[in-house]
């Protein structure tokens, strides 16, 4: 406690407080996960940086006691279902997700007793007990797969209606759309953008699908956060505007640094919360630990080793 007070009062404490994290973290067998949008100086700790589910999956490769998320806490369970042995802790209490609470069980549950034929698909950036409660999960980048993959003629999807709406521009099953949204995305404007496009006709727009439908007609390359740094590789283009949280630019000019990245984006506040002190505060007091219900963990991973085995 001496060492972290003195760290904290120092000019810039944060090589320091990156220091004292890599140390505790060996000490402690832990695993650390930095979603994109985070803070650029939590990527400096990071065993693993990238998009939700993806940081999961990794963590429950490792042989790791402890998965620290530097993220929010519908990812935090994830990491849970995936690893249920290992000890999930997500440094701020206050990193929720005003999308994934748009969904409430006892709401699904009304929703399914008016379809019982629809099947139930919940975008990963849903709370624990919404996948436990879906027949399977997706991601932004397998919904259309998983939605056509299903024998179900109807669909509930949930929680995000942007998505939704373009999952079922692909498909021609009947999607029963979910009235949630990430305030983040839905925000952006379509005429902002154009008059953005307009001052850089030769700029590829790379979107998360979280936007409304008029900014993803607009996009050359619609993605979660995983895939925007492969296409911006791929493409002949020099310059790009990414249409998401403004935390993805820096990732993606670090990613691609032969490439110019300009955003178009709001900022996320649960992303921000994490901090270099709460994640020393967590490692040394174990706080906040995720836990769940066993019977919450063994439907919520049913429903997302079904989503693997559509795609
Ligand atoms: P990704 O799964 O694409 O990283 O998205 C997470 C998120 O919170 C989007 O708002
Ligand atoms: Fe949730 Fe939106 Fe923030 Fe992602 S950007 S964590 S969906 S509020």
């Amino acid at each position: 406690m001496q060492l972290q007070q003195t760290i904290l009062e120092e000019k810039n404490p944060d090589e320091k407080l990156i220091q004292l994290i890599l140390e505790l973290k060996k000490q402690l067998n832990a695993v650390i996960l930095v979603h994109n949008y985070q803070r650029p100086e939590m990527y400096k700790i990071a065993d693993f940086i990238g998009d939700s589910l993806g940081l999961s999956e990794e963590a429950a490769k490792t042989d790791a006691d402890i998965i620290l998320f530097c993220g929010v806490k519908f990812m935090a369970e994830t990491a849970k279902i995936l690893s249920p042995k290992k000890t999930v802790l997500l440094p701020s209490l206050d990193a929720g997700c005003a999308l994934a609470d748009m969904a409430t069980l006892e709401q699904l549950k009304k929703v399914k007793e008016k379809h019982p034929d629809a099947a139930v698909v919940s975008y990963v950036n849903a709370n624990a007990d919404i996948k436990a409660e879906s027949d399977v999960c997706c991601t932004s980048m397998n919904a259309v797969k998983i939605v056509n993959s299903l024998p179900n003629k109807e669909i509930i999807f949930l929680p995000d209606k942007n998505l939704g709406r373009y999952v079922a521009s692909k498909t021609d099953k009947k999607i029963i759309l979910w009235d949630g949204y990430c305030f983040v995305h839905d925000k952006l404007n379509a005429e902002m953008l154009d008059d953005l496009k307009k001052d850089m006709p030769g700029a590829k727009i790379i979107a998360h699908p979280e936007c409304k439908t008029d900014i993803l007609q607009e996009a050359d390359h619609i993605s979660g956060t995983g895939g925007m740094a492969k296409f911006a590789n791929s493409s002949n283009a020099k310059d790009f505007i990414v249409v998401t949280e403004c935390g993805m630019t820096e990732k993606l000019k670090e990613d691609v640094p032969d490439k110019n990245f300009y955003s178009f984006c709001n900022i996320c506040p649960y992303m921000k919360y994490t901090t270099l002190p709460l994640v020393v505060s967590s490692l040394t007091q174990k706080q906040h630990e995720i836990t769940l219900p066993e019977e919450t963990i063994k439907k919520a991973r049913k429903a997302l080793d079904k989503m693997l085995e559509y795609s």
